[in-house]
C-alpha cells in the first residue's frame, strides 16, 4: 500500500525494501529489491545512496520504534501522501506519515509523525492526531478531536467533536464515540462503551509523547521499510 502511494505521488525514486526476514533478501517485491535488514540500515543507505526512508508497517508500536531507529541513523523520514487526498494548506503533517487515497484533512489539523490515515478517512477542522496513530479506512472524525499517541481507530468509526481518545486506546470497527476514551482502553459499539483496559507496557508508555506534529516535508529518494507488506 505504501509503495503504491509513493508510486502514485511520483515525487520519490524508490530504491528498495528493507526487511528483517533474511529469507527474502535478494528477492524483489513488485519489481523493487529487498536490499537487506532494517538493522543494517546505516551501511545500506550509504551503499545505495539513499536519502530518506518510510516505515511501511501497520503495527503502531513497531512503526514508531523503527521510525526512531531511522532517526538515530540520521536518515530523514519521508511521508507518503496519495495525490487523491484533500489536505488543507494550513494543516501540518508529520514525518513518516501515510495518507491514503480519498482521505480528507481539514483546516488547522495537526497530524503527528508515523500516523496512518487510511483509505477514505475524514479528519475535520482543528483535530490533532498524535504520533503513531492508525486511523482505519472510512473513519469520520469531527472537529477539535484529539487522538493521543499510539491509538487505533477501527474501520468506519465515527467520533463526535471535541472528544479525546487516550494514548494507546483502541476504538472498535463501526463505533460511535460520544465521550472521551481513557488511555489504554478498548471501546466498542453505538454509543461506544469501554470494554477493557490494556495492561500498560512500561517501554511503550515511556515512548508516548503529547500530540505533536511537524511541518510537511518534500519527499526525497526513499527506501521503504517493510516487515509486513500487507499493510
Ligand atoms: C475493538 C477490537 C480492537 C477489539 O478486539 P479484541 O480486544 O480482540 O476484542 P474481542 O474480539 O475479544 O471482543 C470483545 C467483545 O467486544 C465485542 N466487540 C469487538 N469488536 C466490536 C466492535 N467493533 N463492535 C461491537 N462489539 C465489538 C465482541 O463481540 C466481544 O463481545 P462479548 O464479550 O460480548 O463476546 C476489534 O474487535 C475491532 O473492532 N477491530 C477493528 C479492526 C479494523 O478496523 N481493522 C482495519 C484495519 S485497516
Amino acid at each position: 500500500m505504501v509503495l503504491d502511494i509513493l508510486l502514485h505521488a511520483g515525487d520519490t525514486s524508490i530504491v528498495g525494501f528493507l526487511d528483517n526476514n533474511r529469507s527474502i533478501h535478494g528477492r524483489s517485491i513488485d519489481g523493487y529489491p529487498v536490499l537487506g535488514a532494517i538493522d543494517d540500515l546505516g551501511p545500506l543507505a550509504k551503499e545505495h545512496a539513499v536519502d530518506g526512508a518510510i516505515i511501511a508497517i501497520g503495527d503502531n508500536g513497531t512503526r514508531r520504534r523503527l521510525a526512531r531507529q531511522v532517526d538515530a541513523e540520521g536518515l530523514p523520514l519521508v511521508s507518503a501522501i496519495h495525490p487523491a487526498t484533500s489536505i488543507a494548506s494550513n494543516a501540518a503533517i508529520g514525518r513518516n506519515a501515510v495518507i491514503a487515497a480519498g482521505s480528507v484533512v481539514c483546516a488547522h489539523c495537526q497530524i503527528g509523525d508515523s500516523v496512518i490515515l487510511n483509505t477514505g478517512c475524514i479528519v475535520d477542522h482543528q483535530t490533532m492526531i498524535g504520533e503513531g496513530v492508525h486511523v482505519c479506512p472510512g473513519v469520520r472524525m469531527a472537529g477539535r478531536v484529539k487522538v493521543e499517541s499510539g491509538a487505533f481507530i477501527g474501520i468506519s468509526a465515527t467520533i463526535i467533536p471535541s472528544v479525546t481518545i487516550g494514548c494507546e486506546a483502541s476504538i472498535g470497527a463501526g463505533a460511535v464515540v460520544l465521550e472521551s476514551v481513557p488511555p489504554l482502553a478498548t471501546a466498542v459499539g453505538v454509543p461506544a462503551r469501554v470494554i477493557g483496559l490494556d495492561r500498560a507496557d512500561e517501554d511503550e508508555l515511556a515512548m508516548l509523547q503529547p500530540v505533536a506534529a511537524m511541518a510537511r516535508q518534500p519527499a526525497p529518494h526513499a527506501a521503504t521499510e517493510s516487515a509486513d507488506r500487507n499493510d
